[in-house]
């Protein structure tokens, strides 16, 4: 059967989730494909339409579709509503509901495959996109002590930490000059790279947020950037002898949490990390 398992944006064809997704499926003994939907922004509402059958299982929602899914959609968990994206959404009941793994999946693999614990940490964030927004979600919802956001408009920062600082956890927007981060980014736990600088094809590919000398070697260092693997802003992490945890982890995990929560199962995150490993 077709039209009831996959991943829809526009572009879609440099998507890897069908390959890990479909490793867990066969595994699974699911029958379905994993399909990959490559899907116009004028054509979303006709394609969520198809959804609203019953045999409809899930679909991973990306790039242009995440804000304007919402409206199109019957409800949302959460993390969605707060973050204000959807990266997944499921048929529960014959509703359509959207969620956002994309802050759990982060959190799982500083957790599980990392060994980080956020718990009481002091984290710096740079960016202030939808990704930083599931970031710092994330990490409120796992009791971090403070965070600050650095990000080029500081507006942009402001914005979230008005929307997400909660009475236990301050969001300190910072300026995104060396002077203003030599008085944090040494001092930090982890410090989380979620905008675009470092991208292959991206509008500044061998740019790096922060350079080794005010990076610590107790500092964790994380790039949500999977394209290339090791980022200019991880060679920062390795100059300065610090940890670091790169963004295909955090691709695998929001993939497991989707998957778990479509089909009410647990994963086989090993069968998936190996296919993944297969294809870089
Ligand atoms: P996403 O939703 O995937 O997180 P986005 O909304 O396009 O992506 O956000 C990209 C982030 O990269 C933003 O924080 C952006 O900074 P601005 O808010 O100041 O635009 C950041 N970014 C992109 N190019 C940058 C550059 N050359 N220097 C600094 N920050 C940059």
């Amino acid at each position: 059967m077709r039209n009831n398992i996959g991943v829809m944006g526009h572009p879609i064809n440099h998507s890897m989730s069908p390959v890990f997704q479909q490793a867990a499926l066969d595994y699974l003994g699911n029958k379905n494909i994993f399909e990959k939907w490559d899907v116009h922004p004028e054509k979303l509402e006709e394609k969520i339409k198809s959804f609203r059958k019953e045999s409809f299982i899930a679909s991973c929602v990306t790039l242009p579709h995440k804000q304007n899914i919402i409206p199109l959609i019957d409800e949302l968990s959460d993390s969605a509503k707060a973050i204000g994206a959807v990266n997944w959404i499921y048929n529960k009941n014959n509703k359509l509901l959207g969620d956002n793994t994309d802050s759990s999946g982060f959190i799982r693999s500083l957790t599980e495959k990392y060994n980080f614990l956020p718990k009481d940490k002091t984290a710096l964030v740079f960016g202030a996109g939808g990704a930083s927004r599931a970031i710092i979600y994330g990490l409120i919802k796992s009791n971090v002590k403070k965070i600050i956001l650095c990000n080029r408009n500081y507006d942009k920062a402001n914005v979230i930490s008005r929307e997400l600082s909660t009475n236990k956890v301050k969001i300190e927007p910072i300026l995104f000059n060396r002077d203003s981060l030599a008085n944090y980014a040494p001092y930090t736990d982890i410090i989380i790279n979620t905008t675009s600088l470092g991208m292959a094809g991206g509008p500044a590919p061998t740019t790096t947020p922060i350079s080794s000398e005010l990076i610590s070697s107790n500092t964790f260092g994380y790039d949500i950037v999977y394209s290339p693997l090791i980022t200019p802003f991880i060679k920062e992490f390795e100059k300065s002898g610090a940890e670091y945890g790169t963004g295909l982890s955090m691709l695998l995990y929001q993939g497991v949490e989707g998957i778990e929560k479509a089909l009410n199962t647990k994963a086989p995150i090993n069968v998936m990390q190996k296919a993944l490993d297969a294809l870089s």
